[in-house]
């Protein structure tokens, strides 16, 4: 079946037939199709645009198709061009003539804009639960090592000392970020865009406030021709991917490092580990490495995005059909990284003799030596010159800082005194 061929005189091409279908792609829409033309036959009924009893014909089938599809028993017809057309195709069979109403006042354009919008929704609010959850996971990672000092890095050098769920605290407001900007995603996507029809909205006496408030939208959108070729909200939400992928990368990358031989900071359980087909003795983070190269596919599809966009005029282009395959790559992929970095994180465990080895003589005091001539009356630039001495002192007597004598450290300034050494109490 085909929604349209009246004015064709030959038959489609099979390879142009296949190269416009979606149906391969958009059929994971059947559900939220369904929900948007429920709304929207409900409206029509209600405004006598058809019969209550088309109405609820159309409708009693829209339901039990989303009963079928509820139970993975809805079979998606592939010989059709796309989801709108499987599903009216359905409706037809089981509500007879009355099914040929169900597309009054309504076009694929704004259809596909909405089931969009309906899906998106979904799915940010799927991933901000699963984001809540790695949160979870990063404070029952911290609280376990609560109080463990690590050393905190710049330029990949040890700078300062810093206790562990410093350090997870941050991915944690990384994550926080993320959930607000998801947030905002779907806070300008709830706008409902049905009833802008092809472009220019219809002359039936449609209630699109209605359709809006049926299915959880802020209100209707307004300008009908930007109702129908506007994808903003699908370039803000994998935008919104982009960064938490980019954040998830980060500790990836990290903990990557960090079970390295020559940091040997965590060891990540077996469960979560992958060996070589060569090297026996190998376990590798092939978890975090995937977490971290599935950015690509998610910074890829903002890229695609954007570029499928730039150059599109008013209003509703056919190039536009591909964003799907952008959506649901980034969607999946995220979703999928977010539930194994749940699961990962819970299972990583820390290594403190280790950690506090690779502590040892690394100056990391430094600017609490600096800050103590400070206090003391010295300004800063003199209290940073001779603390650099001393450790230059250290290093050439291989020493770390604490091991010092307070005569060691007379000598670079009379402002030490044996307090000097509470500053090393922490470490
Ligand atoms: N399959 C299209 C899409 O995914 C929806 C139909 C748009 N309308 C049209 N006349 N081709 O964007």
């Amino acid at each position: 079946m085909k929604l349209w061929g009246g004015r064709f005189k030959m038959v489609p091409d099979k390879l142009a037939e296949k190269f416009t279908a979606s149906v391969s792609f958009d059929g994971r829409l059947a559900k939220y199709d369904c929900l948007g033309s429920i709304a929207h036959v409900k409206m029509l009924g209600r405004q006598k645009i058809i019969s209550k009893t088309e109405a609820s014909k159309i409708i009693k089938a829209l339901n039990n198709i989303l009963v079928k599809i509820g139970s993975g028993r809805f079979k998606t017809d592939t010989s059709c061009e796309d989801i709108h057309t499987v599903i009216e195709k359905e409706v037809i069979k089981l509500a007879g003539e009355a099914g040929k109403k169900m597309h009054t006042a309504r076009s694929r354009n704004d259809q596909i804009a909405l089931d969009e919008k309906l899906y998106l929704k979904e799915t940010i609010d799927n991933i901000i639960i699963k984001i809540k959850k790695s949160i979870k996971s990063f404070k029952g990672f911290a609280g376990k090592n609560k109080g463990l000092l690590i050393p905190g890095f710049t330029h990949m050098q040890h700078a300062q000392t810093v206790k562990f769920e410093k350090y997870a605290g941050a991915y944690i407001e990384m994550l926080e970020r993320d959930i607000s900007r998801f947030k905002d995603v779907y806070k300008r996507a709830n706008y409902m865009p049905l009833g802008a029809c092809a472009l220019a909205g219809t002359s039936f006496p449609i209630d699109r406030a209605m359709v809006s408030a049926e299915l959880g939208f802020t209100m209707p959108t307004k300008n009908t021709l930007d109702s129908v070729s506007d994808r903003d909200h699908i370039i803000e939400f994998i935008s919104a991917c982009a960064l938490l992928s980019m954040h998830l990368s980060r500790f990836a990358e990290e903990m990557i490092l960090w079970s390295t031989k020559e940091f040997a900071y965590i060891e990540i359980s077996d469960a979560y580990t992958t060996g070589s087909s060569i090297m026996p003795q190998k376990k590798n983070p092939d978890i975090f490495e995937l977490i971290r190269g599935r950015t690509g596919r998610v910074y890829g599809g903002l890229m695609g995005m954007l570029t499928l966009m730039k150059g599109l005029p008013l209003t509703y282009n056919s190039d536009m059909q591909e964003d799907k395959i952008h959506l649901f790559s980034v969607a999946d992929s995220i979703q999928d990284s977010l539930d194994i970095f749940e699961a990962v994180v819970k299972n990583i465990k820390l290594k403190p003799e280790n950690i506090k080895r690779s502590m040892y003589k690394d100056f990391s005091e430094a600017v609490e030596v600096a800050n103590y001539l400070t206090k003391k009356g010295l300004n800063f630039k003199d209290a940073h010159t001779i603390t650099g001495k001393l450790v230059l002192y250290c290093m050439e007597k291989d020493k770390d800082l604490k091991e010092l004598s307070i005569e060691n450290f007379k000598k670079y300034s009379k402002l030490f005194k044996e307090d000097i050494f509470n500053v090393f109490k922490a470490k």
